[in-house]
């Protein structure tokens, strides 16, 4: 080979590569043409590489005559690279200069209380306000104060194995908040005014309209003179100031050992407005309130004597109350941890979840 063919080689390799380094407009393809051209393999790169293709004399020549091009090619990159780095430079700081503080900030999207926290949380205010003490039971609870303390015994249907889960312990997960009817009794005497909000847990099969784990708020009062009235306008307070609107009610006698009479009060299905819906079962109602006189034998077992003391006592269904407010259809959106249902109450209520 001679040299003045080398020289040609060199020389149409050197302007191809500027020419296609003029077209490069970033730093990743600068690079790779970067090393297209000076590479091992590359058009300038290998030129080297073929050294013992010349005659000894002339190596020397030709590896300064690759070598210089290698240098001003670089040259012409990395100047390329200086420009196209000090480019983006100048648009990152525009881009900066751009941001107007003064904007306000972008909206997060912000979380709220679960519905059923933020109805116990207003019923614990309204109930502190007529004078009642907001207690707390186990959720892990003796079979005694679960069902003999209120007047169960051992053969009635709700110790069946279908609705209680039972604890290796001889204990239960508590049934009802009612356990703590007779904790109360025990702890305060008469007269005596406590709301006792909670989890209960009940061996069922879950559906739209139940859980296995579920909130009530228990209520009792104990005075004297207390009779079913007392009881009736104290419901129709309750449920119209967590709906924040008049309810229709409806008494209809209901039985639980530990009260006597025993009620169920019904409200007008708030999903449906009383038209009939699968959530009230085409009744137009549901069963929100079941209450009644507390039973002579529950007053004993709490050291109350029944002929000087009467009360009522009451189970609100604080879960079922929680998706009347908030139109939430299915109970297992409580549970699930779907995000929809702790929106702010604001934005959540009227939407339905379903
Ligand atoms: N504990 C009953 C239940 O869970 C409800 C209830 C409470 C009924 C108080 C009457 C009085 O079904």
């Amino acid at each position: 080979m001679e040299l003045t063919d080398l020289k040609h080689s060199v020389e149409t390799a050197e302007a191809s590569a500027l020419e296609r380094l003029r077209g490069a407009d970033s730093v990743d393809s600068v690079r790779r043409l970067e090393n297209e051209v000076l590479g091992k393999q590359g058009s300038v790169g290998s030129l080297l590489g073929r050294m013992t293709e010349y005659p000894a004399e002339i190596r020397g020549q030709v590896g300064k005559l690759v070598n210089e091009a290698k240098t001003r090619i670089k040259e012409h990159f990395a100047a390329k690279l200086a420009t196209i780095q000090s480019a983006a430079s100048a648009r990152d700081e525009t881009e900066a200069k751009s941001i107007d503080p003064t904007l306000p900030a972008p909206v997060q999207p912000m979380g709220g209380v679960h519905p059923v926290t933020a109805v116990q949380w207003e019923i614990e205010r309204l109930f502190e306000r007529m004078g009642f003490t907001v207690e707390a039971g186990p959720e892990m609870e003796s079979q005694y104060n679960n069902f003999e303390a209120l007047n169960i015994p051992p053969t009635h249907p709700a110790r069946d194995m279908q609705d209680t889960f039972w604890l290796k312990n001889g204990c239960v997960l508590r049934t009802h908040t009612s356990p703590v009817q007779h904790r109360s009794m025990k702890k305060f005497g008469a007269p005596l005014r406590v709301i006792a909000p909670g989890r209960c847990f009940r061996y069922e099969t879950i559906d739209a309209s139940h859980e296995n784990t579920f909130h009530q708020v228990e209520g009792l009062l104990i005075d004297r003179n207390i009779g079913l009235p007392h009881l009736i306008a104290l419901a129709k307070t309750l449920l119209t100031e967590v709906m924040k609107k008049e309810v229709k009610l409806r008494v209809r006698p209901g039985f639980f050992p530990f009260v006597e009479p025993g009620i169920e009060i019904d409200m007008d299905c708030q999903i449906c407005g009383g038209r009939k819906c699968p959530t009230c079962k085409q009744s137009g109602w549901v069963e929100i309130l079941p209450a009644g006189m507390v039973h002579p034998n529950v007053l004993r077992a709490g050291e109350i004597d029944p002929e000087e003391w009467s009360g009522f006592a009451f189970g609100l269904g604080l879960t079922r109350l929680a998706m009347m407010k908030f139109g939430i259809k299915d109970i297992r959106v409580l549970n699930s941890g779907d995000l929809r249902a702790l929106a702010p109450p604001d934005r959540l209520s009227g939407t339905v979840i379903s």
